[in-house]
């Protein structure tokens, strides 16, 4: 395994990614550390991350719902969401913050909502949107396969 990837558990690797070719997708100097890019496919938008553990890529898609990681803030291995407050391990595919909104997290463990520190708790109303947001879940990650040949960083796609 190359020092320079992430290793993400077997079960977190994105569906139909097994044994289908490689694609280079853009050089490995432009994935500096630190670097969040999207790269578009089709309907598919893929996010390339440069963590401080190796280089990963997984979709451009909150697991909440589905905001473009690749504009929020990388800090080690979390990304931080730019909707909602919620954080998400780049290196192990875990939320480590839950969203604002609460909801079901990746085990099915309910969380409530929260507001950030110094401000007022918005009254959840009993309803239709109170009850998605509760049954609404944070999946983990998945992960496409990455390698990095004669410079450049090759993900597997795999069918759109
Ligand atoms: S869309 Fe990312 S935390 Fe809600």
């Amino acid at each position: 395994m190359d020092p320079r990837l992430v290793r993400f558990a077997a079960n977190l690797q994105a569906p139909g990614t097994t044994d289908v070719p490689f694609e280079a997708v853009l050089d490995a100097t432009e994935l500096p550390p630190g670097a969040l890019r999207r790269l578009t496919r089709g309907d598919r938008d893929i996010l390339l991350a440069h963590t401080p553990n190796g280089i990963v890529a997984t979709d451009d898609r909150c697991p909440h719902m589905s905001a473009p990681l690749s504009l929020g803030e990388l800090d080690g291995c979390v990304v931080a969401c730019p909707l909602h407050e919620g954080r998400f391990d780049l290196c192990t595919g875990d939320p480590v913050q839950m969203p604002t909104t609460g909801g079901l997290d990746p085990d099915g463990i309910y969380h409530p909502t929260w507001t950030p520190g110094g401000r007022e708790m918005k009254p959840d109303v009993p309803g239709k949107k109170a009850e998605a947001r509760r049954l609404t879940r944070v999946r983990r990650l998945r992960y496409y396969p990455v390698r990095i040949l004669d410079g450049r960083v090759e993900v597997a796609l795999g069918p759109d």
